[in-house]
């Protein structure tokens, strides 16, 4: 339920405890009496102050991650990420925070197969609309991963982390004692016809090794876990796929990119590695 999920929020000004407000207008509150209105769409701002000096996804990016994420082509991943979330989710109040939530696709999976507190976190408010229709019982929150996460202390099951920014002492911090991260990144290849054609961004070699070491510090790492999709896009797909990721910061969204006239199709693998890390901290 979402009063539970904000039960489990910190102030991001004052640390205090934090509980839904009662009326008709949503708000998050705090011990302290800092106030947090609810967006019309459902989600919560709690960035206050300054803005942030990341570049946001934009509607037009939100817009292409959902139509193709709805295509269902990365299903099979939205199902291992769900059992894997499920695994480390079987005590009694199981709590899940989903870093960089976007539409909020995977976190939905995850809540499908297993009910529980979540958290989802986003820069952009745009994602956080659609995450908020697609899970309302979870705080959807505009909040920028680098800075202390607004939750408790070892108040999280499970931070699942899919190809979004990391904070591992932060992770760490939020999550229960041996608590589960998650991250799905991309393994050299993903997508590699798709990048040749459309000027999205490919991957580099030797990313692997440094998740581990630069998650080393505070997490202790366990299985690994390989997964290949092969799809075959038409133009549309295509063109959804390279706006949905960083690409679409500067690719023109209305032209198909890459295609001489817009009707050729396209056969790619989607190359994805899901790394399983334990929390090494223990109970204080
Ligand atoms: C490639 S998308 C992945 C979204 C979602 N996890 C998915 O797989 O559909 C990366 C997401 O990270 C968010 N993001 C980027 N930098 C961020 C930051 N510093 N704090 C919070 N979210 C951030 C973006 O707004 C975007 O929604
Ligand atoms: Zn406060």
């Amino acid at each position: 339920m979402l009063s539970d999920a904000i039960a489990a929020l910190r102030c991001p000004v004052c640390q205090g405890i934090c509980h839904l407000g009662e009326g008709p207008h949503r708000a998050i509150l705090c011990s302290a009496g800092h106030v947090f209105d609810a967006a019309k769409q459902g989600y919560f701002n709690l960035l206050t102050g300054k803005g942030t000096v990341f570049e946001a996804d934009s509607a037009d990016m939100v817009a292409a991650r959902q139509r193709f994420l709805d295509g269902g082509h990365y299903a099979e991943l939205a199902g291992t990420i769900a059992s894997l979330a499920a695994e480390a989710m079987k005590g009694p109040d199981p709590a899940v925070l989903d870093a960089g939530t976007g539409t909020g696709h995977y976190l939905h999976a995850v809540l499908h197969k297993t009910p529980a507190k979540a958290v989802g976190l986003d820069i952009s408010k745009f994602a956080l609309r659609r995450a908020a229709r697609l899970n309302p019982q979870a705080a959807n929150l505009v909040w920028d991963i680098w800075r202390p996460l607004p939750l408790a202390d070892h108040s999280m099951d499970v931070v699942l982390v899919v190809f979004a920014p990391r904070n591992p002492p932060e992770f760490a911090r939020v999550l229960r004692p041996g608590g589960t991260l998650l991250v799905v990144t991309p393994r050299p290849g993903h997508l590699a016809e798709a990048a040749e054609r459309t000027g999205m961004l490919s991957i580099q070699e030797g990313k692997e090794a440094k998740l581990a070491e630069t998650l080393s510090e505070h997490f202790l790492p366990g299985r690994t876990i390989s997964l290949d999709i092969p799809l075959a896009l038409d133009p549309g797909q295509l063109a959804d796929l390279a706006f949905m990721g960083p690409a679409g910061h500067h690719l023109d969204s209305h032209k198909t990119p890459g295609t001489a006239d817009g009707t050729e199709s396209l056969d790619t693998t989607a190359k994805f590695q899901i790394g399983i890390f334990r929390s090494r901290e223990t109970r204080p």
